[in-house]
């Protein structure tokens, strides 16, 4: 059941595989579209094999629990990639267990839930840092000058980056993962030739200034021994093996790609929420911290900026009366289970109390969900509380843009009115 007063936004016979169909905001009219009616849908490209289309909940949990049969292994994006292609530019993400078991064992403590809470303080100070700077001015870009700023710093702290070199990786993860969008590279990858640059991540030349600023910080932590969270990258794991010199590269280009965008556009669409909510600002401001936790799950859902994953089936494979091929791309569309209205009632209505909330936004049920999950809650826990506390009002002065992307989706500019409360 649809809900009740709300028009779904967006075209509603979008080609979700068309960068453009984003640039206006995500085509949610399309998905409910192919929700309600083709959930496992063939979808034909003109520039390569096609891809099956899982637009609803269930199938896309079920697809994503299977690591057996859908592959991470082949690619996990839309984009076709060479066998040496995959093969140069694989990171523990477009890996199957038991290779990915190994790197998660390694790696999951540092990101859990309880060793990220150590850094709520840090996380705050530097919140209130940008937030007291922001609000200097009574309007202002929101993307520029607080969602686009905390996560990199943050990350930075985490993985144990000088400060300085913050705004450049900002820069170099934007173009990295926004590679579909004029206003963040030259190297549009479906408007210009990035043959040059295919053995790197996102075949983009930031992926090629990644991997030097890689080794050059690799090299620091082998002449002194950093006790950081990218030295952990470069030790053995359980069975004595390490990443080699390409896959800690990979790794590093992973991090800082996966760490810095999806936060932000969280954060972005966060904002709009309260601007197109105006009784939410005060709802927010009476939560206690249990509350606040719901209301964050809320908030990505709402925002599931990572749109889609995709999983390469590795052999035939009958699924609800369709034959998926062995070779064929599935592709899981979590912004679409995040509407899915058998699953979320009112799904186009923002219930900061809604529990259960069972959303995908973090990739929930692979192997793969989110190692960054706790980071990206914390910050955007922190940045919206302390947001609440400042502002009694919050308008949209002018038009917001979107990421020119069928991957990631989000708010790339909010031009802002605050008034902050007294
Ligand atoms: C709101 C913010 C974020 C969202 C929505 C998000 C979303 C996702 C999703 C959907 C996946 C699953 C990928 C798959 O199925 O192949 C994933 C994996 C991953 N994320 Fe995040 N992410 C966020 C923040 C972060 C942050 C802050 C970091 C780093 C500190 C991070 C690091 C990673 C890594 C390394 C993986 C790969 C995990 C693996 O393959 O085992 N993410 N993320």
């Amino acid at each position: 059941m649809a809900d009740l007063n709300v028009t779904i936004p967006g075209d509603a016979n979008a080609d979700i595989t068309s960068h453009d169909a984003y640039a206006q905001g995500v085509p949610h009219a399309t998905f409910e579209r192919l929700r309600q009616k083709s959930p496992i849908c063939w979808v034909d490209r003109s520039d390569g094999p096609g891809f099956w289309a899982i637009t609803r909940h269930e199938d896309i949990l079920t697809i994503n629990r299977d690591h057996a049969r859908f592959s991470s292994a082949h690619g996990i994006r839309m984009e076709d990639q060479t066998p040496d292609e995959v093969e140069a530019r694989r990171t523990f993400q477009e890996t199957d267990p038991p290779v990915h078991t190994r790197a998660r064992i390694h790696l999951n403590r540092a990101f859990s839930k309880k060793m990220i809470a150590a850094y709520e303080v840090q996380v705050r100070e530097l919140a209130v840092e940008i937030l007291d700077n922001a609000l200097l001015e009574p309007q202002f870009d929101a993307v520029t000058m607080i969602a686009r700023k905390l996560p990199m710093r943050m990350l930075g702290r985490v993985v144990g980056l000088p400060d300085e070199d913050l705004d450049w990786l900002v820069d170099k993860g934007d173009s990295l993962i926004a590679n579909t969008d004029p206003d963040f590279t030259d190297h549009v990858i479906d408007q210009v030739n990035t043959d040059e640059y295919r053995f790197y991540p996102f075949r983009s030349p930031a992926g090629k200034d990644l991997y030097d600023y890689a080794e050059k910080q690799a090299a620091l932590r082998r002449d002194t021994n950093k006790d950081d969270l990218l030295s952990l990258f470069l030790a053995p794991m359980k069975n004595g093996e390490t990443f080699t010199d390409l896959e800690f590269k990979n790794a590093f280009a992973l991090l800082v790609s996966a760490g810095n965008d999806t936060t932000r556009y969280s954060i972005s669409a966060s904002i709009k929420a309260l601007i197109d909510n105006p009784g939410l600002l005060s709802q927010l401001r009476t939560l206690d911290e249990a509350q606040w936790l719901l209301a964050v799950e809320e908030m990505l859902r709402w925002a599931s900026p990572t749109m889609h994953f995709r999983r390469t089936a590795i052999e035939d494979v009958e699924f609800k009366g369709h034959h998926i091929n062995a070779g064929d791309k599935v592709i899981l569309w979590f912004i679409s289970a995040n509407r899915d209205e058998t699953v979320f009632e009112q799904p186009f209505t923002i219930n900061i109390n809604r529990t259960p909330n069972p959303h995908l936004a973090f990739g929930q049920g692979s192997v793969h969900a989110c190692l960054g999950m706790w980071l990206a809650r914390l910050e955007l826990r922190v940045v919206l509380q302390e947001l609440v506390k400042r502002v009694h009002s919050i308008e949209q002065s002018g038009p917001e843009t979107y990421l020119r992307s069928n991957f990631i989706g989000g708010i790339k500019s909010l031009p802002v009115s605050i008034q902050c409360v007294q």
